[in-house]
């Protein structure tokens, strides 16, 4: 509803994204239509298909046949889908090489993992370019150009470049890190430059704002008067803006029959048991080791919860494609098999573990059933699951147990906040989740309840765009003058 307003004054929004909230995938019997996973392709989807916005972005697979391409380019065109399509050798290069190599692990503080491949860069410098390419052939002079996360750092400038006069919006759906870790990127000029093409850049939190105002004026020397950076005399606006979800969705999806009927299937398979909830991507800066290992621990400590709690642990397969994400996958299914072998008996496994993507009417399901919800990443730009969690508890019971480390924790402060690194404080947030009272349950839920359903995903879209327009109309008056 939001975006539709914000349309009428500054005609068509195009969402530039590295992947488009549909992906193409191939198995023996041929190619499918499916969503994609991760929290940018779901947030923004409500936003999509509002008016005639369209979105530009990679479909997730490698196709080399130009007939089968032209195919998905008409079947994608009437969603207003763009599919920009990326041979193996840029997949390799610019996503899983330079994206997930280098700004992946940097901008999660995991600087050993890094590979600064020059041949990567180069790629990823290509294939933001070919991704400008596409933007000039589908943008109209007055469309607004909204360029979402790490794998586009370079577009903005490069837009900036062909289109001077053009309204540019970048929002980071990551953290950015302190300078102190950016500064070890061997491109951290270049990458600099290229964000600061846009009008107006938006993180999740405060600290990714300050965080970047101060790498831009300490690596190159941007003068800055607070969040607003002066770049060639044009203004550059910094500012926070925490992303919301669709909450209606979540709780509508709570009173679904299918979803109702599933959460009592669910109930009698782990009768007389708690569950506690488990999802992420296959990721490392999510923690699933670490939580694994504090799961243990309480179960070492407090026998009285052997077959009380199962710990329902979704991996959403990631990225499997790089080598630190196939480790963490033999890590994890390593522990999951110790704890079930040291603890489980045969009417209890300790952790149900399953690695897969679900629908979102399953997920739906697995919140309903979940009477805690473990939500432990050592960096996370924002973290939706946990406010998924918390929109689907329409009976006001359930304990999210936080990350300090997420965006989400900035908000969600009633929930039971945790340091990740320390196993001894998420054992504690266990038991104090396992033993909380329903009144402090309910009172913890509903103050959360309260932040999820105002700051929508449809309000931050809002706030972003309506933000952008106003520093349009400031700069056009100031040109006039
Ligand atoms: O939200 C961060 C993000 O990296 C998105 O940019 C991305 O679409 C999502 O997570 C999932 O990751 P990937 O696209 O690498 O599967």
């Amino acid at each position: 509803a939001c975006i539709s307003t914000v349309k009428a004054e500054v005609s068509k929004t195009i969402i530039v994204s590295n992947r488009l909230p549909i992906k193409i995938t191939e198995d023996e019997q041929g190619y499918a239509l499916q969503p994609s996973e991760g929290g940018l392709a779901t947030g923004l989807a409500s936003i999509h298909a509002q008016g005639d916005n369209s979105w530009i972005g990679w479909p997730g697979i490698s196709i080399s046949d130009p007939q089968q391409r032209a195919y998905f380019t008409s079947a994608l065109k009437e969603k207003r889908l763009v599919p920009l399509f990326l041979d193996e050798e840029e997949i390799k290069g610019f996503y899983e090489g330079f994206s997930n190599e280098v700004l992946w692990p940097i901008f999660h503080y995991f600087p050993n993992y890094a590979n600064y491949s020059l041949q990567n860069w180069e790629t990823y410098v290509r294939v933001n370019h070919k991704f400008l390419e596409l933007i000039l052939r589908e943008a109209g002079p007055d469309d607004t150009i909204w360029i979402h996360d790490y794998q586009l750092l370079l577009l903005p400038g490069m837009l900036r470049k062909a289109l001077p006069d053009a309204s540019i919006g970048f929002f980071q759906h990551i953290p950015f890190p302190s300078q102190e870790l950016f500064r070890l990127i061997p491109w951290r000029k270049e990458l600099l430059e290229g964000m600061l093409g846009a009008d107006l850049l938006g993180f999740h939190t405060f600290d990714d704002v300050r965080h970047f105002i101060s790498s831009a004026t300490r690596l190159i020397g941007t003068n800055n008067n607070a969040n607003r950076l002066e770049v060639d005399g044009r203004p550059v606006f910094v500012e926070p803006f925490p992303m919301g979800i669709d909450s209606k969705r979540f709780s509508d999806l709570s009173s679904a029959e299918a979803v109702k009927n599933r959460v009592a299937e669910l109930k009698s398979n782990f009768s007389g048991q708690k569950i506690v909830l488990s999802i992420d991507r296959l990721d490392y800066s999510k923690g699933i080791l670490q939580r694994l290992e504090a799961f243990e621990l309480f179960l070492r400590e407090n026998p009285n919860f052997h077959k009380k709690v199962t710990l329902y642990m979704i991996v959403v397969p990631s990225r499997d494609t790089v080598p630190h994400y196939r480790e963490l996958k033999d890590q994890i299914d390593r522990l999951v098999g110790h704890i079930n072998a040291q603890y489980g008996a045969y009417d209890w496994y300790p952790v149900a573990y399953f690695y897969h993507g679900y629908p979102i009417t399953e997920i739906s399901a697995v919140y309903n059933v979940a009477d805690v919800c473990l939500v432990t990443p050592m960096r996370d730009g924002m973290n939706l699951v946990s406010k998924e969690y918390v929109a689907s508890r329409k009976d006001e019971t359930g304990v999210l147990i936080l990350s300090e480390m997420a965006g989400a924790a900035k908000e969600l402060i009633d929930a039971v906040i945790v340091n990740p690194n320390n196993i001894h404080d998420i054992r504690n947030a266990l038991l104090t989740a396992l033993n909380m009272p329903l009144a402090e349950m309910k009172k913890r839920m509903k103050s959360m309840q309260a932040i999820v359903f105002k700051f929508t995903v449809q309000h931050w879209a809002t706030l972003f765009m309506s933000r952008l327009q106003e520093i349009k109309n400031v700069q056009s008056t100031t040109k006039a003058r």
